[in-house]
């Protein structure tokens, strides 16, 4: 699979390695064609890497990735180019966050919206799935916990992207839920938060979510 990594990131060079990993070929967009960490990141991560343009990564991209700092969201969507990204899945690892020093990230929107369905505002044409955003980066590829596979929680409003997705993180070490459709992300984006929270007040870094049941 030909997968376009919209973000320089830790999380877009993370899930960018690990898609290499398994054998896909990703390339790595950006606002400048040559993007240092893109182009170090390449370097490193061999053969199956490449580098370009947001609207090279979404163009090449059969599945595309969005891990772009929110306030830089909506530009990097517009120079990826909605035709690029039409038809075409894309999974929002993104969190609508602002910052404050030494206290936990706010989110600018919630409740009644999310990041998720404005990013689906944003390119309505591709078939959004949240994911990966309820987790740090280090651990977004094959996470290693002793209760075993975490839980990715998803949602968006298209099966078949979905099923794409969860095919995909079976292949990443995750198990997955799905929450239904986009609007399911006025929860997701708030785990985030908790997420960060609690790696706050205990300074650990090495948590993921798992659903209990019986
Ligand atoms: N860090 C984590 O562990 C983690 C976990 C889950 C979710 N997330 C979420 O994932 C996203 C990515 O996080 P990150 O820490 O990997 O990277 P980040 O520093 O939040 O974002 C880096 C990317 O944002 C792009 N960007 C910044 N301003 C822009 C603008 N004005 N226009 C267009 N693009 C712009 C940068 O473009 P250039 O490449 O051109 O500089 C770069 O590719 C965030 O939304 C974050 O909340 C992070």
């Amino acid at each position: 699979m030909r997968v376009g990594i919209l973000g320089t990131g830790d999380v877009g060079r993370a899930l960018g390695q690990g898609f290499a990993q398994l054998g896909h070929q990703v390339k790595m967009g950006s606002r400048e064609a040559n993007n240092e960490k893109a182009k170090a990141w390449a370097a490193e991560t061999g053969p199956a890497a490449s580098t370009g343009t947001f609207a090279e990564a979404a163009q090449f991209a059969e599945v595309a990735v969005l891990c772009t700092l929110w306030s830089g969201t909506d530009n990097a969507l517009r120079l990826a180019g909605g035709q690029n990204l039409a038809g075409k899945v894309l999974i929002d690892a993104t969190n609508p966050l602002v910052f404050a020093h030494g206290a936990p990230p706010a989110l600018v929107l919630g409740q009644t919206d999310s990041g998720g369905e404005q990013v689906q505002r944003w390119a309505p044409k591709a078939r959004v799935v949240k994911a990966f955003n309820t987790v740090g980066y280090a651990h977004m590829f094959k996470p290693q916990f002793p209760g075993g596979p975490p839980d990715m929680f998803i949602c968006g409003n298209d099966a078949g992207a979905k099923t794409t997705v969860t095919d995909m993180l079976i292949a990443f070490g995750w198990n997955t839920i799905d929450l239904g459709g986009i609007e399911g992300a006025r929860l997701l984006e708030p785990m985030c938060i908790l997420w960060v929270l609690y790696g706050m007040r205990t300074n650990t870094w090495n948590h993921a979510f798992k659903l209990l049941r019986k």
